[in-house]
């Protein structure tokens, strides 16, 4: 089958891994996709809206993990179950579809929204995403129409990820010393794109990744998974990998580069990436909030005695240029390297 195949179908079936998607040995795995760690915190959000009741603990336990990993999980968050159940439901058969199916959908060529095999990266998975905020901007000429009920379901599913997200931005805010709305008013008009990860089952995994190792570039993001697991983030600085446990019904919650830089690095950005394996395949969804592209990144707050961890303040549009050109550099050298 040629490097080019444009779904993973057939590769997958194989029983070596097709060549181009071959990673350095640095970059490959170091441990296993389910040698879970319970390392990441799991805050329920039950009580979140009472304001004289567990709020304070729970926002207090946010701002912790925010501080210490910028990645922890949330359950009793109030997005309805049957409705992430529906969301994964559409997820699947749309995957399942034949690849005649998904190609209808096909984004190759810098159109916005569609399917797509994230091969040209060396990653072993498929996508399907689309833009959904502002919503102004949804183009539904982009979005799957079928497994029948996806528009509906999908929009309502954005909706309430949205809210959830809010909620968790004016925790932030508070705890940057800002009005509740300080870091949605720094979004200007939030950006909202939903990116569903499907990850076949892969003859190879040692040797290659779902997802290269990244940080988010945007504020937040609400990643729901299955329960088989392949989400890997970094402690120690970046040296030591651990497998985040998967928690049935919880969202896990990312924070991007955004939320670095505006609280002046005070909230990590975290950094992970996504390993697969050759017993299951695998489904995640993530849902990110970016500010818009003219929205200006400088921290919001530079606590005494601290130096702004940014020279300048930039658009998001311009900070996203130089980090996606940074990451050409660094695959350009690597290749001349070799
Ligand atoms: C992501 O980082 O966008 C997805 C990671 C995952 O699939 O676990
Ligand atoms: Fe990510």
């Amino acid at each position: 089958m040629a490097p080019t195949a444009k779904t993973l179908t057939y590769l997958a079936q194989e029983k070596t891994l097709e060549s181009s998607f071959v990673r350095d040995e640095e970059e490959r795995p170091k441990v296993a996709y389910n040698e879970f760690s319970d390392e990441i915190p799991v805050i329920s959000l039950a009580g979140i809206d009472e304001v004289d009741g567990r709020r304070r603990e729970i926002c207090e336990k946010i701002v912790e993990a925010c501080e210490n990993w910028g990645i922890f999980q949330v359950v009793d968050h109030g997005v309805d179950q049957q409705l992430v159940a529906e969301m994964t439901r559409l997820a699947k058969e749309f995957f399942a579809l034949p690849p005649d199916e998904k190609l209808r959908f096909d984004m190759s060529g810098a159109k916005k929204g569609g399917f797509i095999v994230s091969s040209h990266l060396q990653d072993w998975r498929e996508i399907v995403t689309y833009f959904s905020y502002p919503k102004r901007e949804r183009d539904y000429s982009r979005w799957p129409d079928t497994p029948e009920g996806w528009r509906s379901v999908t929009e309502e599913y954005s909706d309430k990820v949205m809210g959830l997200a809010c909620k968790l931005m004016e925790v932030l805010s508070e705890a940057m010393g800002l009005e509740k709305e300080g870091l949605s008013k720094a979004c200007v008009d939030m950006d909202q794109k939903v990116v569903v990860n499907y990850y076949p089952k892969c003859p190879q995994p040692d040797l290659t990744l779902g997802l290269k190792r990244h940080t988010d570039p945007g504020t937040i993001t609400l990643l729901l998974q299955d329960q088989v697991g392949g989400l890997q983030a970094t402690r120690d600085n970046g040296k030591t990998w651990i497998t985040v446990q998967p928690v049935e019904a919880a969202f896990v919650v990312n924070l991007g580069d955004h939320a670095h830089y505006l609280s002046n690095g005070r909230f990590k950005n975290a950094d992970h990436q996504a390993v697969v394996n050759s017993n299951h395949s695998r489904l995640s969804i993530a849902t990110f909030q970016n500010p818009a592209p003219n929205a200006t990144v400088y921290p919001l707050k530079i606590r005494e005695g601290e130096k702004p961890v940014m020279e300048e303040p930039i658009t998001f549009a311009e900070m996203y240029r130089r980090k996606m050109s940074k990451d050409i550099e660094i695959a350009r050298m690597k290749k001349l390297a070799k």
